[in-house]
């Protein structure tokens, strides 16, 4: 069942599609940069930069037509905040389904150049497409914000990273893996077991629900040279940030070229940027949400 919604989706997130993207991305990254820019510090750079960029990008791939977005982008801003009551999160939830219903209803009407006109072509039904839809966006918009703003966080703690980026541009690819390694923002992963098995020397039943720690498996020291340094030199690669298997992360190559794009765009536009409030200070996420992040990044800079 898996594989009927994953396969039409594969060929649609390829290297080669997603590179093209590079230019849209430059485009939204460097309007986000001259409205920070021209407000003046300080500013929160969840909601001046990091969010706003993967939000577009995500928008736009999926065809959510631009005067939806503000109000689509909040009701999906709720379900991962991890901070809303349960009747807050069902109306957002609820809110996000209808929407979607009744885009993938506008797209069969009148198909525009999106993944999502391009699924109704398919076999797919319409509540299907609906899922689709909803996780791309669960599983590509808030991951990635997350990890620009986090990414920025810690460069920024690690000044002597930052700088050798900096005098480096060579390094940006492996700077971008050892982020997602170090940050590893998808923290878990659940699996059932289909057959008993028996892993570093645990029996697992069939039909017991496992709980994979990505965050431990990539800052495994018999993997990863000091794990707990973020080392922007490290070669990067072989980190688990994006899952394994059959249900490994189907975005990467966009959130790669999010990340490639973006943070070193920030760092050149801005080359006093820095903490505004000590590290200590800067609110993070509550263990109770999905994904490790902070609220919110106040920052400042030299006008
Ligand atoms: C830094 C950003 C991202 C991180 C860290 C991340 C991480 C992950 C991880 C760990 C998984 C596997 C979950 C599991 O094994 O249970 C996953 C799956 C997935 N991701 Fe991402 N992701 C990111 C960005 C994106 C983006 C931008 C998109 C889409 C536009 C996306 C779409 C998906 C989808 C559709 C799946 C499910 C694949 C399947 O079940 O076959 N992700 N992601």
């Amino acid at each position: 069942m898996h594989s009927r919604y994953r396969k039409p989706l594969v060929r649609r997130f390829t290297v080669r599609r997603m590179r093209l993207l590079t230019e849209r991305i430059e485009q939204v990254t460097a309007e986000h940069l001259d409205a920070m820019a021209q407000a003046g510090p300080p500013a929160d750079l969840v909601t001046a930069f990091a969010k706003p960029i993967p939000s577009v990008m995500i928008c736009e791939l999926l065809g959510v037509p631009y005067a939806d977005r503000g109000s689509f982008q909040r009701q999906v801003d709720v379900f991962h905040s991890g901070e809303v009551g349960d009747e807050e999160l069902i109306a957002a939830y609820t809110g996000v389904q209808t929407y979607l219903a009744g885009l993938v209803a506008a797209k069969r009407a009148n198909p525009t150049d999106d993944i999502l006109s391009e699924l109704t072509e398919g076999d797919l039904t319409d509540e299907e497409l609906k899922g689709v839809a909803l996780t791309l966006l669960a599983a590509g918009f808030d991951t990635t914000a997350n990890t620009l703003a986090l990414g920025t966080f810690a460069l920024l703690r690690n000044p002597e990273q930052l700088a050798a980026l900096r005098a480096d541009p060579d390094l940006a690819d492996g700077a971008v893996e050892e982020l997602l390694r170090y940050l590893s923002v998808a923290k878990t992963s659940l699996r059932v077991a289909l057959v008993d098995a028996e892993v570093g020397g645990q029996t697992i039943e069939a039909g017991a629900t496992v709980v994979l720690s990505v965050n431990t498996a990539n800052r495994d020291p018999e993997r990863f040279t000091d794990p707990n340094a973020l080392d922007v030199r490290r070669s990067g690669g072989g980190h688990l940030a994006f899952g394994h298997g059959i249900h490994q992360c189907l975005g990467q190559q966009l959130a790669r070229v999010e990340m490639r794009v973006a943070l070193p765009a920030l760092f050149a536009r801005f080359p006093t940027l820095r903490l505004a409030v000590p590290p200590e200070e800067v609110p993070l996420r509550p263990e109770t949400a999905d994904l490790y992040g902070v609220r919110c990044l106040p920052v400042t800079w030299d006008a």
